[in-house]
């Protein structure tokens, strides 16, 4: 299959399609994604997590972002790639937020940046996509700032919130966003800033009203060993398959079943006696 671009992303919007997104962090992760013919593949901070082992998406640098996005480059064929700007790319100018928008385009080969945040960020949006840079928002749950929200837990629960809420999704879209990512944020008002809006918004967390879904790899795959948030759906548990298989390798190179004849090299008898007579 071929390239995915907006076009066909919009046109799964408009014939209200649901538009799939999962993240992958490196080549293998990405031909996965990709060959399962995922709409959207996201390179998420959530690597810190996921991939580093840090506890918070804080510790990510944009050279760090880089090394993954490159390595997604070489796995995708068609799905749309999206990177996440990480925490202190994007906040301190929105000069400085183009510059790290690009650099994820043209070192990292993304289609498209993700960042944090609503009427905050308008600025940083609007100067990203004067550089010609396709952006996703994302409002509800932003990991980046959540010990300012109280915590991980569910956004927009309060009438004040809910109404800032469709505030800071009308200022993206307004200041240019191309899509909406929507974390967790009641299902009743993800649905309601769905429809008053013109960009499809990707929900995690947030019910079945959203433009599209949104899951993280690890999560959905089990092989995160710490924690599954509630909203993610485990579809597999390929972590205790892997360490079953790692298991297997070291009983087996301990009682010397492995390696087995298929596995090794045979040598002509006089070949050898030749050289060693
Ligand atoms: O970093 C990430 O994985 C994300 C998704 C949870 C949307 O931002
Ligand atoms: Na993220």
């Amino acid at each position: 299959p071929q390239k995915k671009g907006l076009p066909d992303l919009m046109n799964k919007y408009q014939s209200h399609t649901p538009i799939t997104m999962v993240t992958a962090y490196d080549y293998t992760g990405a031909y996965n994604v990709d060959a399962a013919g995922i709409d959207m593949l996201l390179v998420g901070d959530s690597l810190a997590m996921t991939m580093m082992g840090h506890d918070s998406t804080h510790h990510v640098t944009m050279d760090e972002m880089l090394h993954h996005c490159k390595a997604v480059a070489n796995g995708v064929h068609s799905s749309f790639v999206v990177g996440d700007m990480p925490f202190g790319s994007y906040e301190v100018s929105p000069q400085e937020a183009a510059r790290n928008a690009i650099r994820l385009v043209k070192e990292g080969r993304v289609d498209a940046i993700k960042l944090e945040g609503g009427k905050r960020v308008v600025e940083s949006v609007r100067s990203i996509v004067a550089a010609g840079i396709t952006v996703v928002g994302h409002i509800g749950l932003t990991p980046q700032t959540a010990t300012a929200l109280g915590g991980f837990k569910a956004q927009g629960r309060t009438a004040n919130e809910a109404k800032r809420l469709l505030e800071d999704a009308l200022a993206l879209q307004e200041s240019g966003a191309s899509f909406l990512v929507m974390e967790c944020v009641p299902e009743i008002l993800a649905s309601h800033v769905t429809k008053q809006l013109q960009i499809p918004t990707i929900g995690i967390g947030a019910g079945l009203g959203c433009s599209g879904q949104v899951l993280v790899y690890h999560d959905m795959l089990g092989i995160y060993p710490k924690f599954t948030p509630k909203f993610s759906k485990q579809y597999a548990d390929l972590g205790s398959q892997v360490r079953k298989a790692l298991t297997e390798f070291r009983n087996e190179v301990t009682n010397r079943t492995f390696p087995a004849k298929q596995h090794t090299f045979n040598m002509k008898t006089e070949e050898f006696s030749a050289a060693f007579p």
